[in-house]
């Protein structure tokens, strides 16, 4: 039986959408959480996105002319994510897994990425497993919070839909937190109409792409996250990811009756500075 990998194209939405449909529901279904995607269709319209989105790198394993799993990343910004990454459950831990990783690794390497990121679901030993043997250090616990949205607004912090205008200052502050920008994701925000930007004692202190799974946040300071979230209409997708050891914000949320639906770990090889401010990652890191 031979493996092949190559570049996915958009008709490939379709079977690798079921593909990682399935491929999350029988890994949570095994630990009793509820699917990454809700169903093969919404699973395909993510994928689609990004098959034709010139700012992912996408591979698609073949095995027999048959598709048997697919993998991405985003190289949106300085810094690339992996994922999703989904193998058909038939044939997981057979190492399809691992040919997908070390493709999208070589691939980040070609275009001297400075640095590799992503966040794994901290019940799923196996991915933990390969990514820490493929060289990923583990760097924070997360946890994804879901429940409904809820006003709250902070005096002093105020929230306002960001343009492009917003964008360097947006991505000054994203440097200065994170060591490095995240300008094509903010750029992507601008077009799509999500982002949201926090003005405190007259300058933007804290910016959201969206608040959701596919979005990122950061601020000065937790305020400016906590002015976000609660300026937020919705939270995209099944909710938002948050770095536990920021105790202060995790109880904040819970405090506004947001539940903890899942740990997550983010994993990294490559530029990776302690981030010097508050931030929520996106699923894609
Ligand atoms: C995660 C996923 C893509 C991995 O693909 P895979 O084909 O099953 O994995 P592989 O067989 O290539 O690799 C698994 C590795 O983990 C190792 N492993 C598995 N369970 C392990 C455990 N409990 N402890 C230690 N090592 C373990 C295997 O020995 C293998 O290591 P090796 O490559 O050195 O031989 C696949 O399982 C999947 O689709 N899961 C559901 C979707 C998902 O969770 N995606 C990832 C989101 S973060």
């Amino acid at each position: 039986m031979v493996l092949t990998l190559r570049r996915g194209t958009p008709a490939d939405a379709a079977p690798c959408g079921v593909i990682a449909y399935e491929a999350f529901k029988a890994i949570a279904d095994h630990h009793n959480y509820p699917p990454d995607f809700p169903s093969p269709p919404v699973a395909s319209e993510i994928l689609a996105m990004l098959l034709s989105h010139p700012g992912f790198y996408s591979v698609v394993a073949e095995r027999d002319g048959r598709i048997v799993g697919s993998n991405f990343l985003d190289e949106r910004s300085t810094i690339t994510g992996v994922g999703p990454i989904t193998v058909t459950p038939a044939l997981q831990n057979s190492g399809i897994g691992r040919r997908l990783m070390e493709d999208v690794m070589a691939r980040a390497r070609d275009r001297k990425a400075a640095g590799v990121r992503l966040v794994q679901s901290a019940y799923h030993r196996r991915s933990l497993a390969l990514y820490a043997k493929l060289g990923f250090d583990v760097r924070e616990p997360l946890s994804g919070m879901e429940g409904a949205p809820f006003r709250a607004r902070l005096p002093g912090y105020e929230v306002r839909s960001g343009a492009s205008p917003d964008a360097a200052a947006c991505n000054a502050l994203c440097a200065r937190v994170h060591g490095c920008d995240r300008a094509g994701e903010v750029a992507d925000a601008i077009r799509q109409g999500t982002l949201s930007v926090v003005e405190h004692a007259g300058r933007i202190s804290g910016y959201a792409t969206g608040i959701g799974w596919f979005a990122h946040a950061v601020g000065e300071s937790n305020n400016e996250l906590e002015a976000l979230i609660g300026a937020a209409p919705s939270f995209l997708g099944p909710g938002f990811l948050l770095p536990t050891r920021n105790t202060e914000l995790f109880r904040w949320c819970l405090a506004h009756g947001l539940r903890l639906m899942q740990q997550m770990t983010l994993m990294t090889i490559g530029l990776y500075s302690e981030p010097a401010g508050a931030y929520l990652p996106g699923i894609l890191y």
